[in-house]
């Protein structure tokens, strides 16, 4: 399972990176209007930073326009993969850029429909949100389920990359049905080491050791 940080902050990506958590960065538009600073300046630092995919999304709303973001989106390393919004003209995109050999991720996926057209149409990565769809009272894990059973049916290529991940829990049940991918907020990606029962058995052990070594 590949674990992507859902950042463009590069102290974040480069924290993650050191305690070797990370195969993946996830950009979005919301993301980039936290840092400070140039946005192409950082979208290029965090892809010469990262290894594996970087997801960068276009803005444009029309096929044409996504294709000449993406075209130039591309420049910034070939670990690129240009996130296209899950709307007809995206996915008009997804088929060309996907004949073009650049890689896509279908992003604000809401439905098992809206991901199985992504996929038809070669999407490298498609993006259900559970989340935000947890947030509106709908269950969020259910869709990652009707996916992962729809891809599995056909045979698609297309990797679920499981986003908008609030929580632990998240990602075990992301895990448990078989999703690719998780894409995790880097305080949610921390909190992955902890347990409650870890802390005070360590606490336990060393005072323990204590004892052993003043005899
Ligand atoms: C995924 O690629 C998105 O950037 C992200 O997961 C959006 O999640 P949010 O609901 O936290 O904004």
């Amino acid at each position: 399972m590949e674990f992507f940080i859902d950042t463009a902050n590069l102290d974040e990506i480069r924290e993650a990176q050191a305690y070797g958590l990370i195969d993946g960065v996830t950009t979005n538009p919301t993301l980039f209007s936290r840092e400070k600073g140039d946005w192409r300046e950082i979208a290029q630092a965090v892809c010469n930073e990262v290894e594996g995919p970087v997801s960068l999304e276009v803005v444009g709303l029309k096929a044409e326009e996504m294709v000449r973001e993406a075209k130039e989106l591309v420049k910034f390393g070939s670990n690129v993969v240009v996130k296209i919004p899950m709307i007809p003209e995206g996915i008009k995109a997804v088929r060309t850029l996907t004949e073009m050999g650049i890689k896509t991720n279908v992003t604000l996926v809401f439905s098992p429909l809206q991901a199985l057209l992504a996929a038809k149409a070669g999407a490298t990565y498609v993006s259900p949100f559970v989340g935000r769809l947890d947030g509106i009272a709908q269950d969020g894990m259910h869709l990652i389920h009707e996916i992962m059973t729809i891809f599995n049916n056909y045979g698609f290529a297309t990797k679920v990359l499981v986003a908008s991940v609030r929580h632990p829990r998240h990602v075990v049940d992301a895990a448990t049905m078989g999703a690719h991918t998780v894409t995790v907020p880097f305080k949610v990606l921390m909190s992955f080491t902890q347990h409650p029962l870890t802390d005070s058995g360590l606490e336990s052990f060393l005072a323990d050791w204590n004892k052993v070594v003043q005899k």
